[in-house]
């Protein structure tokens, strides 16, 4: 049986000036924006609602966490709290369905461990719904570490609103 060999992204640091510079130039990210990202995202794992797991998630600008269940699978993760927050919410970045004009430019996500979590395929394909599959993921760890993916990256061969013929959402993002 053929064996599925997946590589990990290289693991990058946030002491790293050369690895934050690199990661702005490839993801049109500005500094300041790179370190916002990375501040509210760990902020946001503050609000977690985890006592079962105990594993907080936070992501951002519009910020989220995940929020758990006794049913466990009723728990909402960090990802699709902050989507759903965004997409219902007046926000300057968030989905605007009148004039389509609002763009989500990148994501992060903030856990305790490391190497650092990636979203799991529920909110991946949350996400594709929101966001160019170009969009970054920016995944930073309880230390200096983090790993960046473009969504296309951790969803190929992905299904999106344009295979349902909505074009508009569907390229949503990409310039
Ligand atoms: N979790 C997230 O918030 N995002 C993910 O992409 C993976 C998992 C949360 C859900 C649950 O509260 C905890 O992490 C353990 O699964």
């Amino acid at each position: 049986m053929a064996t599925q060999t997946t590589i990990p992204p290289p693991i990058l640091s946030t002491t790293s000036p050369a690895d934050i510079a690199s990661t702005c130039e490839t993801f049109a990210l500005s500094r300041e924006e790179f370190d916002n990202l990375q501040r509210s995202a760990k902020e946001a794992k503050s609000h977690s609602y985890s006592p079962y797991s105990k594993f907080r998630v936070g992501n951002l600008i519009i910020t989220g966490a995940n929020v758990e269940n006794a049913s466990y699978p009723v728990t909402t993760c960090a990802e699709r709290t902050a989507l759903c927050k965004a997409v219902t919410t007046v926000h300057p970045n968030s989905i605007s369905w009148a004039s389509k004009t609002l763009k989500f430019k990148a994501i992060a996500v903030a856990t305790d461990i490391s190497p650092p979590a990636s979203p799991c395929g529920m909110c991946r394909q949350a996400i594709r719904e929101f966001c160019s599959v170009e969009i970054p993921i920016i995944m930073f760890d309880g230390e200096n570490g983090y790993a960046v993916l473009r969504l296309k990256e951790l969803l190929p061969l992905s299904f999106g609103p344009e295979a349902l013929g909505k074009e508009d959402l569907g390229r949503r993002g990409d310039s």
